[in-house]
Formats: structure tokens, sequence, C-alpha cells
């Protein structure tokens, strides 16, 4: 199966797609934790992305797309994949269509996560993640049960993001809004349109997300 998360910077992508991940035994396949691991490691496109990255703009479709299609071909995801955080352009969208035709899947879904931007600016200031096995956490709404410990892994390096500023966040919700929401009519064209309320509970959100999955995939 392949199944799309779209949404805005702080919709709920990668806590959901994790979720999923576990529940339906799916690859979750981030665009942003694959060029934060380039940035990382210093590789050439890391090293493209990441002044581009902590502006909050868009990098290039050229090493997105190559970096997808690099992590698309690898053994694990043949069992189906959530692509969080791609496709966020035209030009990726198509590009993704072609990729796809080549090894004959198809997208059962496109997931659109629908959330009000006020709210995204204190999820994504407020969160923070677990070095050890990339879990989410957030100040207020995700808190571990023991402080500073991650629920899955037990580890205590907990990580936050360059980019989650205030100020990164207005430029990632303005590239959302001009290059990335009008995907939402490119898949409802294709016929695999979902939408789901994403201003609810975690759990709530995730419910919904289930069933829309379940009928899909
Ligand atoms: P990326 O890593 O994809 O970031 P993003 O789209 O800005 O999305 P986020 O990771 O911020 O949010 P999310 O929706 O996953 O929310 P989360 O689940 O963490 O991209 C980063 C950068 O990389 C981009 O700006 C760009 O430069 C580049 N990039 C990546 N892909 C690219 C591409 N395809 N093309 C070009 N450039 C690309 O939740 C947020 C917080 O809220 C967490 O703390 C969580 O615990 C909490 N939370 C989640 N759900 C709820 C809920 N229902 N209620 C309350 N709190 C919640
Ligand atoms: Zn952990």
């Amino acid at each position: 199966a392949v199944l799309i998360l779209l949404g805005p910077p702080g919709a709920g992508k990668g806590t959901q797609a994790r979720m999923l991940e576990d529940s339906f035994g799916l690859v979750q396949l981030s665009t942003g934790d694959l060029l934060r691991a380039a940035v990382a490691a210093g590789t050439e496109a890391g090293k493209a992305a990441k002044s581009v990255m902590e502006s909050g703009g868009l990098v290039s479709d050229e090493i997105v797309i190559a970096i997808l299609r690099d992590r698309l071909g690898e053994p694990d995801c043949a069992k189906g994949v959530i692509l969080d955080g791609f496709p966020r352009t035209a030009v990726q969208a198509e590009a993704l269509d072609a990729l796809l035709s080549e090894t004959g899947q198809k997208i059962n879904a496109a997931i659109s996560l629908e959330v009000d931007d006020d709210a995204m600016v204190t999820r994504v200031a407020g969160r923070y993640t677990c070095g050890g096995c990339g879990e989410g956490y957030h100040d207020t709404f995700k808190q571990p049960k023991v402080a500073g410990t991650c629920d899955k892994c037990g580890g205590t390096e907990m990580k936050r993001r360059a980019d989650d500023n205030a100020e990164t966040v207005a430029s990632r919700l303005a590239a959302y809004h001009e290059q990335t929401a009008p995907l939402i009519a490119y898949y409802d064209g294709k016929g695999v349109l979902q939408k789901i309320d994403a201003m609810g509970q975690i759990d709530a959100v995730a419910e919904g997300l289930a069933k829309i999955v379940k009928t899909a995939a």
C-alpha cells in the first residue's frame, strides 16, 4: 500500500505516521527525517539543504526526489509505505506517479490532515523528540510517563529541531499554502483524496485515520 499524509507543519503527520507504522506494519517515509539525516551526515545534499531548512523554505525538488527515490527502493519499503511530508510540490507529485508506475504500485489514499494555522505554532514550538528512537513528544500535549525518559526506548537524550521556532513556522506555513495545498485538488482529481479533522486529540485522530487506512489499504 502507498499512503500519503498531507498537512501543514505541526498537523501531526509524523506522530500519526509512526502510529500507523506500529499498527499496520507499514514503513514511515519522512523526507524531513531523511533530509535531517543528510544534514547531520554532511552529504552534498545535506549541505545544500541545511540553510533552506533553517529558513523554513522548501528544499529543491531535485534533491528531495533523489533522496525519496533511493529510500523507496530499499527492500523494507515493499511491504507498504506512509509518505510523510512528500510530495510537497506539483513536480514532486508527478515524480512520485512516475516512480510508482515503474514499480507497478498505486496510491491507495492521500489523506489531508485539516487543522487551523493558529494552533500549529503552539504544536511546533512545544515539540521535542527522543534522540534514541525518534519518538515525538510535546511539552503540553504528549509528555512521556516519566519526565525526560522516552516511553518507547528508555532513552534520556531529548532533542529540539533547529527550525522549530515561531519565525520559521510562519515561513513553513506560507510554503505549505503556496506549494503543497494545491496537491489536495490534484489527489481529489485522481479519486484518492480523504480528509480528516486533525484538531482533536492525538488518539482521536489516530482512530479516524485507522478507519480510512483499513478501507483504503
Ligand atoms: P518536515 O520534517 O516534513 O516538517 P513539517 O512539514 O514542517 O512537519 P512537522 O514535522 O513540523 O510536523 P508534523 O505534521 O510531522 O507534526 P508532528 O507529528 O511532529 O520538514 C522540515 C523541512 O524539511 C521543511 O521545512 C523543508 O525545508 C524540508 N522538506 C521536507 N520534505 C520536503 C519536501 N518534500 N520538499 C521540499 N522540502 C522538504 O506534531 C507536532 C507536535 O504536535 C508534536 O510535538 C506532537 O506531539 C504534537 N501533536 C501531534 N498531533 C497532535 C494533536 N492532535 N493534538 C495536540 N498535539 C499534537
Ligand atoms: Zn526513544
